[in-house]
């Protein structure tokens, strides 16, 4: 039988989950920040908690989604130039992005429960209390999902500085694999 070509290019459905995703985290994130600064406990405080608990909670999803959808992808290729130490630069990155985007949505969720509040997403299902309310966890869950959250923002800062990096610096048309429309290098 013969085999399927590389593409040069994620497919549709990597390119919208990818750039789903991007927005998403960017939005939980910034909602996490304002929403902590905010005295004292407000209506509107509550309701952005929420609104950031559900987020955090539908990007879980679309990561599950995401994995599934990428197992049955014929991924694109890279350079033939880039083997070697690069090619594990890069492979160990985008796994470091999918743990951290697996992680910190977790903390999260055990951070709400060890408070004492339940996830109902979005207010209809309500996921289950897998720990009880214990204010000493409560401090750390706190601590490592602030700290989660700060390392993938590390990270996709390096992933995008890398990316420009080999498309206006390296002369390696790269931007073109997960943005519809740009042109990509035949590898
Ligand atoms: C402006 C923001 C971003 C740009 C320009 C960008 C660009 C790209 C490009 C060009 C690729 C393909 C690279 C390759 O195949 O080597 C890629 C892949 C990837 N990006 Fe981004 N990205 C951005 C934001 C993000 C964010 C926020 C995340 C997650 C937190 C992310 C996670 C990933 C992952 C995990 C892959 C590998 C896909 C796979 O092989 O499954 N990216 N990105």
């Amino acid at each position: 039988m013969p085999s399927t070509p590389t593409p040069s290019r994620y497919n549709p459905l990597m390119m919208l989950l990818h750039w789903a995703m991007a927005l998403g985290l960017a939005v939980a994130f910034g909602m996490g920040l304002y929403m902590v600064d905010i005295p004292g406990i407000t209506p509107f405080k509550l309701k952005l908690f929420n609104w950031h608990k559900w987020l955090g909670v539908s990007l879980f999803a679309l990561l599950m989604i995401r994995i599934l959808v990428r197992a049955g992808s014929t991924l694109p290729s890279y350079p033939a130039s880039w083997a070697g130490r690069l090619m594990v630069l890069v492979k160990s990155g985008h796994w470091a992005l999918y743990a951290m985007m697996l992680i910190t949505p977790v903390l999260g969720y055990l951070y709400s429960l060890a408070a004492g509040y339940p996830v109902v997403w979005f207010g209809v299902i309500e996921l289950p209390v897998i720990i009880h309310k214990d204010p000493a966890l409560k401090e750390v869950f706190e601590e490592l999902h602030e700290l989660s959250a700060w390392g993938l923002v590390i990270l996709v800062a390096g992933h995008v500085l890398m990316a420009v990096k080999h498309e206006w610096m390296d002369n390696t048309r790269i931007l073109g694999k997960m943005i519809p429309g740009l042109r990509v290098d035949k590898q």
